[in-house]
């Protein structure tokens, strides 16, 4: 068995937490791949919120969406996640998912920043359901990506109302994404 990778251990621990019926959110939508797990975690009745700062984006994961036949399941934002509160307008998601970087196969300058990501974050903790789950996704290898993973894990680490728990790969000391996994303890 290999171990797993950070998003592999996510859906898969993502897939026990979440029920048919919930509201859950993808906070960066990127290539639809977290937005199409999440809708199928919640089933017909539940909802999905994904949001996304570039057009493409939001484009490709509609197409995604649109060939696992689950376009309903899902309401897709073209924007800052810094909205994130505004975004979801009342509602309390069961889980939150934030896959941090650049989008793959996209403009490798357009990436998260903790300017952006904390105040998310923020918001994040502020609208999760009692028992509700936050998933961080960091990739301190690229430029920016460093920084920025630090200050979310300090930032998480300060939350006094999360319990968190954190997973990577160790990989020949070269930096490696890793999963920030936190629950909503009350
Ligand atoms: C690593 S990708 C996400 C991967 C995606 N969840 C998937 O399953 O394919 C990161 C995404 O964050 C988006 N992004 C960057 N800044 C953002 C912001 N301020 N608000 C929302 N999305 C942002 C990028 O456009 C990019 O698509």
């Amino acid at each position: 068995m290999l171990p797993p990778l950070p998003t592999e251990l996510l859906h898969t621990l993502f897939s026990e937490h979440i029920a048919p019926g919930d509201l859950v959110i993808d906070a960066t939508a990127g290539n639809g791949f977290d937005t199409v797990f999440l809708a199928e975690a919640v089933g017909p009745s539940g909802k999905v919120i994904a949001i996304d700062i570039q057009e493409k984006a939001i484009s490709v994961t509609r197409k995604r969406l649109e060939k696992a036949g689950m376009s309903d399941r899902a309401s897709l934002h073209l924007g800052c996640h810094a909205n994130l509160k505004e975004i979801a307008d009342g509602g309390a998601p069961s889980a939150i998912i934030f896959n941090l970087g650049y989008l793959p196969g996209g403009d490798q300058s357009v990436i998260t920043r903790a300017e952006k990501t904390l105040p998310a974050l923020g918001s994040a903790v502020e609208i999760l359901c009692p028992g509700g789950c936050l998933a961080v996704i960091c990739y301190p290898g690229h430029p920016g990506g460093d920084a920025e993973a630090i200050a979310v894990e300090n930032f998480i680490s300060s939350t006094p109302e999360l319990r968190t728990a954190r997973y990577g790969l160790i990989a020949n000391g070269k930096p490696a994404p890793f999963l920030l996994l936190s629950c909503n303890a009350g």
